[in-house]
């Protein structure tokens, strides 16, 4: 009997055809190959070069605007910020902002970006686990929306540099619900054990605490639990704990007026079956609808991830029987993912006389000297010669922010594609950038 087949197992891949099927702003032309809303990605490759990020912005207002009618319709009070670390250009954080999103920013860096995109400063919410006296004092000083305090250590450094500029920051603590959200271990955020939030046990004890402290004005609760999350019950379980610990507050007469419901719903990579936002707001809805708070969440990869391509190009084919390797011009060092968290992603041929020519599998690779430079395994493709170009999905979201110039490779360019047009919205890093800061020792 043939064993059941695993969720990585190569015999159960969507094929190429499939992954464009199920994503209606991808096309293959039978004379222009591969098209995001309309634009050849050929022509983006013949004019800015390979590798090159191409993100289209109707996929991204799209989805803006499928979650917050999810959350309206479950007449959810809801203040969507995004998640500025998923995908940072100032496009990206202009977009939303223009939708009315506000930003998370987990550092100075996202702040100052999210501020120079023009999300206004009482829409930002600051989270993370080691904030800097430096960062902190920029978000007192810019009055950002929310600081959300991650431990008793942080809320005294916070009380003292607030009370010494005679200010009161709005803090919301994150709890750690000490739910496993099932999703990659690397990005589990909601577990015990895991470095975010302040344990349940002591959140109750440190919220009255802060209402006392000076420069200090607790506002509410968020709570985290991870990415890539592909089932409800963990966000039922946080958010059934998070309401629990509202109404014990409320019940010693603090004052608890938001809560942020931190959990990234996943994407389906591999054409996977995912949650959806209504699913996700029923969920926030059985929880917290009677008790009179607002909320918030703080989408990043649900809103940019399916959005963005890695455009890359075949160097060469290396047959090495019974492997064949397609080495791109692409490597780990642009998308990290699958060397990082075993990540599948979706890699398409770009040209159309490509897309209908036999398939057979072959390993996807880059040209980083790490064997874990590697995009795919047994993934089935054309032949493929070299220049030909492949698109790899899905790549919107955690892609260029998490690049490096390892190899001494410099950052690809970003490309824009919006009503049919598109336009460079990161230059290529020039290559003598790489070494312009560095000196050479007397
Ligand atoms: N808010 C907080 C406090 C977070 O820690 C995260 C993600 C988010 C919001 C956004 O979550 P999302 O909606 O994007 O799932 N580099 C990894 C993902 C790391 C996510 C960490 N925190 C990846 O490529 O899968």
């Amino acid at each position: 009997m043939a064993a059941p087949s695993s969720p990585n197992d190569p015999a159960t891949d969507p094929s190429p055809g499939d992954l464009i099927a199920a994503r209606p702003w991808l096309r293959h032309d039978p004379m222009a190959g591969l098209l995001v809303d309309g634009v050849p990605l050929a022509g983006i490759a013949d004019a800015v070069g390979t590798p090159t990020w191409v993100y289209s912005a109707a996929v991204m207002r799209a989805r803006y605007r499928s979650l917050a009618s999810a959350m309206a319709d479950a007449g959810l009070d809801m203040q969507v910020h995004y998640a500025v670390k998923a995908n940072d250009c100032r496009a990206v954080l202009a977009l939303f902002g223009a939708e009315g999103a506000g930003a998370d920013v987990v550092s100075g860096g996202e702040l100052l970006k999210a501020r120079r995109a023009g999300v206004p400063a009482s829409r930002i919410v600051f989270s993370g686990v080691g904030k800097s006296e430096r960062e902190l004092r920029l978000a007192l000083s810019e009055d950002i929306g929310q600081i959300n305090v991650e431990s008793a250590e942080e809320l005294s450094m916070l009380s003292s540099l607030a009370d010494a500029v005679g200010r009161r920051a709005r803090v919301a603590l994150r709890i750690n619900p000490d739910v496993d959200a099932g999703t990659n271990d690397k990005i589990t955020t909601g577990r015990a054990e895991d470095k975010f939030g302040i344990a349940y046990a002591d959140a109750a004890a440190l919220y009255a605490h802060a209402a006392a402290m000076p420069g200090i004005e607790p506002v509410g609760l968020a709570t985290h639990i991870g990415s890539q999350i592909l089932a409800l019950a963990p966000y039922r379980h946080a958010f059934a704990r998070v309401a629990e610990l509202v109404v014990v507050l409320r019940e010693q007469g603090l004052r608890v007026t938001t809560v942020d419901c931190g959990g990234g719903l996943g994407i389906p990579y591999r054409n996977e079956p995912a949650p959806s936002p209504t699913g996700l707001a029923a969920c926030m809805k059985a929880a917290f609808l009677g008790l009179d708070v607002r909320l918030a969440m703080e989408p990043g990869r649900w809103l940019v991830g399916p959005a963005g391509v890695l455009l890359a190009s075949v160097v060469l084919i290396k047959q090495s029987p019974p492997e064949r390797f397609i080495v791109l011009d692409a490597g780990m060092n642009e998308l990290v993912r699958p060397a990082m968290y075993d990540a599948w992603h979706g890699i398409v041929p770009v040209s159309a006389t490509d897309a209908i020519a036999a398939h057979s599998p072959a390993s996807v690779v880059g040209p980083v000297c790490e064997s874990g430079d590697t995009f795919a395994r047994s993934r089935m493709l054309p032949p493929l010669a070299p220049k030909a170009r492949v698109a790899i999905l899905d790549a919107g979201a955690y892609g260029a922010v998490m690049s490096s110039t390892y190899n001494a490779r410099p950052l690809a360019a970003e490309v824009w594609v919006d009503n049919e047009r598109w336009s460079v919205i990161r230059d290529r890093q020039p290559i003598e950038t790489l070494w312009e800061r560095e000196r050479l020792p007397e």
